[in-house]
């Protein structure tokens, strides 16, 4: 196995630890629409029709002399409209190259499994649009994970940690209900964790956390954010969620991350990482707070 070594692009990151003014994904969207960008895109779609896409894939497979040395294959893919960077690499798999790995699943961002390196950034390939990008495209594996094969990469560190914040409902001391009763969670309440709950564990985001990248026991934003969906859901009793935030104030928690908003940056599902980390931080600072 070799473990790749690029770092990822470096991303641009708000000044103002607070987020006071941070501009938020759905926020850039809706700027990007009113100001006409998503017009160009398509016409810029509208231009590839007909044409080839230059995509350029990594390849590595250790079982395979001669294949053992990294290197870049390239691919010339008829352009569809519509076409995503997963479309493409599924062309040049079924067309040109059989031996050519990578995951998918759903094709619809929902699974997870298809997150790539794609011209210097975190993406998911069956969300990114091939016309949106730059030529060739550059498609690698998620930087600072071992890679397998081609485009996959050994998941399992990040799974480790994902499950180290104990990613499960823990309900025994609710208070006020009975054994017969629903737990019922109040709409504000839902409201608050809606975000942290659409995760779905593509690892983008630890994949670009220069933090992670340096520290293998940091817990990554990922993990951080299923910790926080657990942490702010009221149907959890005040012990579990002191449990919690031991778990998160470690030395390797939530104290390690330094606020570069790459996470944020990356999410595929806008998810506001950054931001769930601070509360997270305030949070075990509060419950370490002694009166006299
Ligand atoms: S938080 Fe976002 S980037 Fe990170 S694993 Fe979940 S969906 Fe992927
Ligand atoms: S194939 Fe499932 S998220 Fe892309």
């Amino acid at each position: 196995m070799s473990t790749q070594q690029q770092e990822p692009e470096t991303q641009e990151a708000p000044k103002d630890p607070d987020m006071k003014g941070a501009q938020s994904p759905q926020d850039r969207r809706l700027a990007e629409k009113e100001s006409g960008a998503i017009d160009e895109e398509s016409e810029k779609r509208a231009e590839l029709e007909g044409e080839t896409v230059h995509i350029k894939v990594f390849r590595y497979d250790p079982e395979v002399e001669g294949k053992q040395e990294p290197r870049f294959d390239d691919f010339h893919v008829p352009f569809k409209k519509g076409m995503t960077v997963l479309d493409a690499v599924m062309y040049a798999r079924d067309e040109y190259d059989s031996s050519l790995t990578f995951r998918h699943s759903c094709r619809q961002a929902v699974c997870g499994s298809d997150a790539f390196f794609v011209n210097g950034k975190q993406r998911l390939g069956c969300k990114t649009q091939i016309s949106d990008l730059e030529q060739p495209v550059r498609i690698e594996p998620l930087p600072h994970q071992e890679v397998v094969k081609d485009l996959v990469v050994d998941m399992s560190h990040f799974y480790d940690q994902m499950h180290a914040v104990e990613p499960y409902f823990q309900d025994e001391d609710t208070p006020d209900v009975s054994d017969l009763e629903e737990q019922r969670q109040s709409p504000e309440n839902r409201e608050k964790i809606k975000m942290s709950s659409r995760c779905i564990w593509c690892g983008a985001c630890m994949s670009s956390c220069n933090i992670a990248a340096g520290d293998n026991k940091y817990l990554g934003p990922a993990a951080i954010n299923k910790a926080y969906k657990f942490a702010m859901d009221d149907r959890e009793s005040e012990e579990i969620k002191e449990h919690r935030l031991r778990i998160l104030e470690q030395e390797h928690g939530v104290w390690r991350c330094q606020t570069q908003f790459s996470c944020t940056e990356v999410c595929p599902k806008d998810i506001p990482l950054t931001e769930h980390i601070q509360e997270l931080k305030r949070e075990a600072v509060k419950k370490n707070l002694k009166f006299w």
